[in-house]
């Protein structure tokens, strides 16, 4: 059975890759960073009601500014980053336009949806439709004392 929307989607998206400037070489790169940070995906401890606690210990990629660790909160895909200094945030991977799955492409810093193609940039902000609402953004603290950093909604 062929799914002929599926086929339009696929080259639209592909066409859509080629005017980002994402090449094959680039694609295969992307490809591998995801390969690499979903070997590395973490689950979040729970901590308190509607809080998850994720230990820097734990994380390593978490102890340098620019790291970055995907990790599931309560099955949601998630993206902790580490800015400068002591400064972190946490954002949904969850595509607000139908649900798919949104990857983190390291190079452009910017988050780009499979399904139809929308980008967000690195706070989750809609830089390309067809998404109309940005990705959902967490409260971040950093429990200095526990080494962890605390996601809340
Ligand atoms: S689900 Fe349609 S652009 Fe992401």
């Amino acid at each position: 059975m062929s799914c002929s929307h599926c086929d339009v989607s696929r080259r639209h998206f592909i066409h859509r890759l080629g005017r980002w400037g994402l090449t094959l070489p680039g694609i295969v790169v992307l490809a591998g960073l995801m390969q690499e940070a979903g070997a590395r995906k973490a689950q979040g401890a729970p901590g308190n009601k509607g809080e998850v606690r994720i230990s820097l210990t734990e994380h390593p990629d978490l102890q340098r500014a620019g790291g970055f660790v995907p990790v599931n909160v309560d099955n949601e895909p998630v993206i902790v980053f580490r800015d400068e200094g002591d400064a972190f945030r946490a954002v949904s991977r969850v595509c607000t336009h139908r649900g798919c799955t949104v990857d983190w492409v390291t190079d452009s810093k910017t988050f780009v949806c499979p399904c139809h193609g929308s980008v967000y940039d690195r706070t989750g902000a809609v830089s390309r439709g067809p998404a109309r609402r940005n990705l959902a953004a967490f409260s971040v603290i950093f429990d200095r004392d526990d080494n962890t950093v605390v996601l809340q909604r």
